[in-house]
Order: structure tokens, then sequence, then C-alpha cells
């Protein structure tokens, strides 16, 4: 049986907490969704963002569909390029706005959100295949460490998928 154990307050320190136990909870494990919905349960335990989850690439449909989350009902489809999410696909590149109100393309799913980050999720031969998205209820929630340690945990999900 896998409980998860954070004993630190600092954020630092909370990513270093989980980042181990996530890599043993994933393990060989190398069922996609199976891993993204205990990824995002630890990630909202440990931070209690508003919103924490995934979406998945349909690369036929140029699409983003949603996939496993923790958090209020959220839109299921972002085109490529579209909101906060389509453009970290469509940059390949992390994406931390620190106040949602502000950025001209974010798409709004739950009015409570204020800050948002997202990292993309690239398999062993560069391909997009999710992006993980974060929404926090206060602004400017995520900065360089959310970043870097978010990164660390994408390429640890990427880590088994061909
Ligand atoms: N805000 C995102 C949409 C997804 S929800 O926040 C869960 C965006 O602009 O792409």
């Amino acid at each position: 049986m896998h409980e998860l154990h954070i004993e630190s307050t600092d954020k630092a320190e909370i990513y270093q907490e989980i980042l181990p136990q996530i890599e043993s909870l994933i393990g060989d494990e190398t069922d996609l969704i199976a891993n993204l919905a205990n990824i995002a349960a630890v990630l909202k335990a440990a931070f209690g963002w508003l919103w924490v989850g995934f979406y998945l690439a349909d690369d036929t449909k140029r699409e983003l569909v949603l996939g496993p989350f923790q958090g209020p009902l959220a839109c299921t489809r972002i085109p490529f390029g579209r909101g906060v999410c389509g453009q970290a696909w469509a940059q390949g590149q992390t994406i931390v706005v620190e106040d949602v109100n502000r950025h001209p393309d974010h798409i709004a799913c739950s009015s409570l959100s204020q800050s948002e980050i997202v990292v993309p999720v690239k398999n062993q031969s560069g391909r997009l295949i999710a992006v993980l998205d974060a929404d926090a209820e206060t602004t400017a929630c995520f900065d360089s460490t959310d970043e870097y340690y978010l990164g660390r945990l994408a390429e640890m999900i990427a880590a088994n998928q061909a």
C-alpha cells in the first residue's frame, strides 16, 4: 500500500519529498492514465491547488483532451495553440501565468482560478503526449520553483513512455 508522507511546509522541500514518492508510485507501471491519475491525486494533496491535472494530446484532431484531474469540472477539449494549455503545446515550453485575468488567451474553466502553470510532457522521441496544468485561487502562486520541479516530474512521467 502506498501512503503519501509530507512533513515540510516549504514549497521546494515539499517537491523534494513527493518526487521520490511519485517515482516509486509509478515505478515500472507503463499505463499512462493510471500514473497521471495518481500524480494528480498526489499534487492535489500536497499543495491544495484549485485544479491540477492533465490534458492528453490528440495529434489527429490537433486538440488536447481532458485527462485525469482533481478539482472542479473542466473544459473537455482545447485546440492546438488555444488557451494557456494549447500555447504550451504549440511552444513546447512551460508557461507560467501570474494573473489569468491579464492573459489574452486564457480559457477560464473556473472563475475562481487566478494563476496557472502549464508544463509539457514529452515522450522519449520528444513528441508532446500531454500537458500538466495547475490552477490556483491566488495570483502569482506559481514560479520558477514549480517550473523546475514540475519539469522534473514531466521527465519522470515520460521516462517509461516510448
Ligand atoms: N486555463 C486553461 C484551460 C484548462 S483549465 O484551467 C483546467 C487554458 O487556458 O488553457
